[in-house]
C-alpha cells in the first residue's frame, strides 16, 4: 500500500491540514502549547474510548488522525465542536483536540494511522 510523504513546514500552529491517503482524509493538526496542555490534562479514564493523549501522538505538537467519523463515516469539521477539536455535522459527534470522542454517537476516537517522522519537517503516513 502506498505511503504518503507530507511537508510540515508550512503548517502554522493552531491549524489543521487535510491530506488524502489511501482514499481517506487524514488530518494533521499542529497543536499550540495551550492545546497540548489541555489534551494532556483532561481526565481520559472516564471517556467512552479511554486513551491518554500520550498514547495518540508521537510528538505532542502534531496530532495525526484519519478524518473519518467513527459513527457512520462522515468527515468531521476541524476547529469546531464543544471540545475545540472536530465536529461531525452528520449526527453531532464532538471530538477533542486529541481526536477523542467526547459527545454524540461516535463510539470510538478518530483512528491514528501508522506514521513516522522522517525528520523535523517531513512526515510519512503509512
Ligand atoms: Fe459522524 Fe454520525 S457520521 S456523527
Amino acid at each position: 500500500m502506498a505511503s504518503l510523504e507530507v511537508d510540515l513546514s508550512s503548517i502554522e500552529p493552531g491549524s489543521t491540514v487535510t491530506v488524502k491517503w489511501r482514499g481517506k482524509p487524514v488530518f494533521i493538526r499542529r497543536r499550540t502549547e495551550e492545546e497540548i496542555e489541555r489534551a494532556s490534562r483532561e481526565d481520559w479514564t472516564s471517556l467512552r474510548d479511554p486513551q491518554p493523549d500520550s498514547a495518540r501522538v508521537q510528538d505532542p505538537e502534531w496530532l495525526v488522525v484519519v478524518g473519518v467519523c467513527t459513527h457512520l463515516g462522515c468527515i468531521p469539521l476541524p476547529n469546531a465542536g464543544d471540545y475545540g477539536g472536530w465536529f461531525c455535522p452528520c449526527h453531532g459527534s464532538h471530538y477533542d483536540i486529541s481526536g477523542r470522542a467526547r459527545k454524540g454517537p461516535a463510539p470510538l476516537n478518530l483512528e491514528v494511522p501508522v506514521y513516522a517522522f522522517l525528520d523535523e519537517r517531513r512526515l510519512l503516513i503509512g
